[in-house]
Order: structure tokens, then sequence, then C-alpha cells
């Protein structure tokens, strides 16, 4: 019996374009679903755009339009994105749906009926001036622990620390800079540690790899939270059932997305979608006709391992049969990143070099494990130009245009070694199924590889090129054993390469390939008009993608230039309060651990004081000691992590080299007050 089977990508956030990183994840389970739709399978693959939440909320805003309008907007650019990568989804859909509604409402219910969800005060930053609630990534400020400037509010990107986004020194909205106030508001949660066993017992099953179910034993070694799953309005997303203004967080809906948006083909399509995905109606027909697979990537695995299952569970619907976790993209072995011009998005990859190129490139470095897969420039157009032009396509150029110009195209059939070549390349076949079945991508392109080998080998002892000026049918017999190793190449490739193996198909002539024609071979056949399959890839063109994707990198939304609003009046009497001194530094040095701090040991005449200053970046240390400074010497002293810091330097600047301190070099004495 074909089997059935039901296959989900992580649904991309509707607040930015895809890019070469997103697009790992989208070639992985596309390559899978294909490879099942080639064997037979009834495999259908799902996905969405993941609309809700604050920064769709405030990017739409930026843009001057409606989250609706930004949401429709990028759901095109996506799809367009995808069409050109190959990326065949069965249905591209939204979670902002009727369906995506309806289940997650239907799912809370359970859940509340089952027990699982409480409501509790929180303790939350709101913006006067925004109108509405931050999230931890909205609230930016000093790092309370090294002092590093514009961090956010869950952690510090410089010393690594994490903490809320109320301890943060001189906090403010990343929207607007106001200072954000503290508020408190109901919350609902969910009760996680209510499913640990189920949850357990799952993961103790294989629902996943293994090297994710240890770090799910890290966290469940911590134990599982209650979660937070309501955000006060505004916020763009779905309205939790009698409520007025609180609604679903982001992350409750999302998965949902999955079921809504095969629920949407399954009514377009006539299916039964109980049936597929059984236990969101109200019987249980059909349970386990459909396998279900879950591919993400590594970020998000709390949320599909622990909170998904939890909910599903819960609420008596169907968990994943597995669930597939891959590694992140490095660029020549580092982050993404958009000064370096690595921050590819897909349309430009496109707009400077063939997809396809792409596809064979992730499959050729793809595992079943999460290590991070490396895009390295150089081996990228190595294996490009060695192995798909060098290999692949050179067999189809070795054999199509003689056997048009000089053989009419006219296929004959194998000899004895002919016969051997492709039994050799046959043989193959069951290893690759497997690799391919179980995500071993690099395996598989690895056998299809040594495979041409051998098939171009073949091609060398034969010249085909010396014998055809005089022996014609043996060059026939040559060439049609050629022409038939391309074709199972391409067979085997077809997940990976769908257009290669679209015109391979036209240059031979054939239906639709597909892994049942392996018992057949091509002969006594008229092959089709020659075309090139591949082209070689050019340093330049890889040059201007990466010089392209390092300009017109707008500011992004939540970061866009506002002018800063004023703080606050304060008032003359507020002002008298500061104590502006001349120190002057005695002692200079720095503070291990902390880059961008200097422990400065001033004279304030006569007064000893310790400041730990963020001049780091801008000065050196020994070239510090005498000179005189202007000082706030009534800051109230603070603990930070580095020890106890008694004051504040004057300095203004950018940040980085061009941090300047105000100088008071001009005959000023320690102590002396600065009016
Ligand atoms: N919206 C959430 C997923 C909700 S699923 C119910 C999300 N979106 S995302 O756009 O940030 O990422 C979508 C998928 O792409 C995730 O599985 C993520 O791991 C993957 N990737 C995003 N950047 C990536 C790389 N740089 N490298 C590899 N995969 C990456 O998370
Ligand atoms: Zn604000």
């Amino acid at each position: 019996m074909p089997r059935k089977i039901v296959v989900t990508s992580a649904l991309p956030y509707a607040n930015g374009p895809i890019h070469i990183g997103h697009l790992v994840e989208y070639l992985q389970t596309d390559i899978w679903v294909r490879f099942h739709k080639m064997c037979g399978s009834e495999c259908l693959y799902f996905c969405a755009d993941d609309t809700h939440g604050t920064p769709v909320m405030i990017s739409a805003r930026a843009a001057g339009i409606t989250p609706e309008e930004l949401v429709e907007r990028v759901h095109k650019e996506h799809k367009a994105d995808f069409d050109r990568f190959g990326v065949e989804f069965d249905n591209y859909y939204s979670t902002h749906s009727p369906e995506n509604k309806l289940f997650s409402e239907l799912i809370f219910s359970r859940l509340n009926e089952a027990g699982s969800i409480v409501t509790r005060d929180v303790e939350q930053t709101y913006c006067e001036n925004c109108k509405m609630s931050l999230p931890d990534r909205f609230v930016r400020g000093t790092c309370p622990r090294c002092e590093a400037e514009n961090q956010y509010g869950d952690s510090c990107e410089v010393c690594g620390s994490t903490y809320q986004p109320a301890d943060l020194i001189n906090p403010y909205c990343a929207t607007c800079r106001a200072a954000p106030a503290l508020k408190t508001s109901e919350h609902y949660f969910f009760k996680l540690a209510d499913y640990e066993r189920q949850l357990r017992d799952l993961i103790a099953a294989g629902h996943t790899q293994k090297s994710v179910a240890n770090k799910l034993d890290e966290w469940f070694e911590v134990g599982l939270k209650d979660w937070d799953i309501s955000r006060d309005g505004p916020y763009f997303g779905f309205k939790i059932p009698g409520e007025e203004n609180k609604y679903f967080y982001v992350w409750l809906d999302a998965p949902i997305g999955y079921m809504a948006s095969a629920k949407n083909y399954c009514d377009k399509n006539n299916l039964d979608f109980d049936v597929l995905w059984p236990g969101a109606g109200s019987t249980k027909s059909g349970e386990g006709q459909y396998e279900l697979y879950h591919f993400i990537g590594k970020d998000i695995m709390y949320f599909h391992a622990i909170f998904w299952p939890a909910m599903l569970t819960g609420s008596g619907i169907k968990t994943a049969d597995k669930l597939f976790v891959h590694g992140f993209l490095t660029v020549n072995g580092e982050k993404m990143s958009k000064s370096r011009g690595t921050f590819i998005k897909a349309s430009t990859y496109a707009e400077h070099l063939d997809p396809e190129c792409l596809r064979y490139y992730y499959a050729s470095k793809l595992t079943d494990g999460i290590d991070d897969i490396d895009l390295k420039v150089e081996d990228f157009i190595n294996k490009i130009n060695s192995d798909l032009v060098g290999k692949f396509a050179n067999l189809a150029s070795r054999s199509g245009p003689m056997l048009a110009k000089k053989l009419d195209s006219q296929l004959g059939r194998l000899d004895e070694q002919g016969r051997e070549l492709i039994g050799k390349l046959t043989a193959a076949k069951d290893q690759i199924v497997e690799d391919y079945e179980n995500l071993k991508y690099a395996a598989v392109v690895r056998s299809i590889t040594a495979l041409a080998d051998e098939a171009n080998r073949y091609v060398e002892q034969n010249r085909p090129w010396v014998t055809i000026k005089s022996d014609l049918e043996k060059t026939r017999t040559t060439l049609t054993a050629t022409v038939n190793a391309v074709r199972i190449l391409a067979i085997y490739l077809k997940p990976i390469l769908p257009k290669f193996a679209e015109k391979v198909e036209r240059f031979l002539n054939v239906e639709t390939l597909s892994f049942a024609d392996f018992d057949t071979v091509l002969a006594d056949h008229k092959i089709g008009a020659f075309e090139r399959l591949a082209e070689r890839i050019d340093e330049k063109q890889v040059n201007a993608m990466i010089e392209e994707s390092k300009q017109g990198q707008p500011p992004q939304p939540a970061e866009a230039s506002v002018p800063e609003p004023l703080k606050p009046e304060c008032t003359i009497e507020d002002f008298a309060k500061i104590d502006l001194r001349i120190a002057k530094i005695v002692k200079a040095e720095p503070v291990e651990g902390a880059d961008r701090l200097l422990r400065l040991s001033l004279d304030v005449g006569g007064l000893e004081k310790t400041v730990l200053a963020g001049i780091a970046t801008a000065y050196r240390p020994e070239d510090l000691t005498g000179k005189l400074v202007v000082m706030l010497a009534n800051l109230k002293p603070r603990k930070m992590r580095f020890g106890v810091s008694e004051g504040m330097i004057l300095a203004a600047g950018e940040g980085g080299k061009d941090i300047f301190m105000l100088s008071a070099d001009t005959g000023a004495e320690p102590g002396q007050t600065v009016h």
C-alpha cells in the first residue's frame, strides 16, 4: 500500500523576506516531499505565513498600512520566493485565517476544560506613548551587569547575561524611545507540567533526533514552567473568547496554523480533515491513516517538542509521528551578516544565480543531525562547477549533440559493458532511497556523484569522439549506455534538482521520471533536442550578489529613526540636585570580563571615588592617569557585576572608538564644582 504522509515546514514570520537561511529548511523539506511523491506515496506538504504578534503590528504601523495589508503583501512575496526555488507546497496558507481562529479557540477551550489553563497577574512593561505593552525585545536600555548600552530587554549581547526588562538601566521603548512604565495585568497560562509524563514518553519513543532529546532532557530537569499564552491589546492576533482586550500569544496560534493549512486544503479538495489529522472533530475516525511530520530549525525546538505536543495531547488531537530538527546556516563559517553581505534574500540570490545550484549545494551538506550547515562560497562554486556541470551535465553534453548530429537522435541497444554500467547504477537504488528517507542527503549526493564518475569513466574508455569516425553502430551503443546513465542519475537527482530532471525528460523525450522507471532501459528510442542542463558559476556573479546584499538594507522598522521624544519634564529643582565636580583620574585599569569598562580611581578634592566607566573602546588606561574630567559625583552608588560604581563621567559620542570625555585639563582643581 502506498504511504499517506502529511509534512509541514515551520511557518515563516510575515514581517520579513525569505532569506537563504530559511531556505535550508524549505529545501530540506521540499526534497523529502518530492522524494516521497516520486516513490508513489500520497504526500501532502503544508505551510503558511506566521502573521500575528507585535513585530508585524509595528512594521505595519511604520509602513502606514494595516497589519492585514502587510500580511497580504508579504504572503505574495513569500510565495513568489518559494516558487523560484521550486519549493512546492500543496497549500501555502496563513495563520490569519478563519480555520486557524476556529482551531485556536477549540484547543484553548479543550485545554481549559481539562483544567490546564490558569490566570495570574503579571507585571509588564508598557509604553504610554505607543499605547501598548512591550515584548522583551521591544524594550532596550543599558545592561544592568556590564553597562553596555542599547541592549534588549531579555539579554545582553555584550556580556551574555539574561534578565527582565525591568532590570535595565534607563529602559526605553525601542519604537519611540520613551521610558516605559510597569503595569499589572491578568494573563492566561497553560500548565505545561500537567503533560510532563506524556511528553517524556513521546520523546523516549523517538519523537525526535537523539541530540534533540538530550537537550529536552535538560529542559525537563529544569522543570516545565507555566506558559504565558495571552497578550494585552492592542495586539495583532485572535481575541481570547470572552475577553475584551486580551489575545492569544502568537506562539499559541502559530503551530495551529499547520492544522489550518491542512484543513483549508481538505475543504478545497474534498478530503476529510478528521481522517488526515484525527482528533479535532467530534469523531476520532481514521486514526493513524496518515503519517505526520514536522520540519523545524533548532531555534524553535522548545515550541515544537514541548508546547505544541502538550497542547495537542491536552486537547485530544494527534501529535506528529516525528519532529525533524535541522541546524542553522552559516556563511563562510560565520552567522549571516548584513554588513558582510551574507544576509542574502532569496530574491537577491535568484537574480544572480540559479536556484537549483543552492538546492544542490544544501543537499550536498545536509545530514539528519542538528549541526550548523556552512555555505563556503569557494566550495559552493567548486561543487557546482566540478560536480553539477563537470560530472552530471557533462555526461549529457558528451552524448546528446553527437547523437543528434551524427546518429539521427536514435538510440540503439546496450551491449555487455553497457548493461554492466547500468546495472551498477541501478544497484545503488536501495541505499539512495534509504538515505533520502533518513534525511541523509549528503550521503545521497556522494553516492550519485560516485556513479557519475563511473559513467564518465565508461565514456572515456569507449571514446565515442574517436569511434564516431570509423564505427557508427559501436558509437551508438556507447551513447545509448551514456544516455541511460544520464536517465538514471536524473531520477536519483530529481527530488533535489526538479528543473534539471525536467530538462533531462525533454532531452530524453520521455514521460515524467519516477523511481518506478528503474526497471526499464531506453532502447531503440528517438531522443529529443539537446539543451544545456547546467551553467558554470563565475565568481563575479557571487560577488555581485554579496555586494547587492550589502546595499539597500533599509532600517529595520523596530529601530526606524523616529525623532527622540523628550523625557518627562524635569524642574530646576530636579536639576539642582545634580552635583558635577572636577575629578582627577588617579588610576585607570581594565575590568576583567567586561571589554567596554574601565575601573577609574578618582580624586574629587580629597574624596576618593571609584567609577566603572564604559569608555574602554575609546581610551587606553595608560593614557588616562592624571587627566581631569567632569563627574556626576552625587549619583547613588550602584552595585554592578564587576563592583560598585560611585558616579559617572561625562562623555558623549556614538560609542565604539567615538566616545569623548569632557576634559577639564584647563587648570581646574579636583573637587571644584562645575556650573
Ligand atoms: N514563525 C516561527 C515559526 C512558527 S512555526 C509554527 C519562525 N519563523 S522564522 O521565519 O524565524 O523561521 C522559519 C524557519 O526557518 C524556522 O524553522 C527557523 O529555524 C528556520 N530558519 C530561520 N533562519 C535560519 C537559518 N539562518 N538557518 C537555518 N534555518 C533557519 O521561527
Ligand atoms: Zn513607545
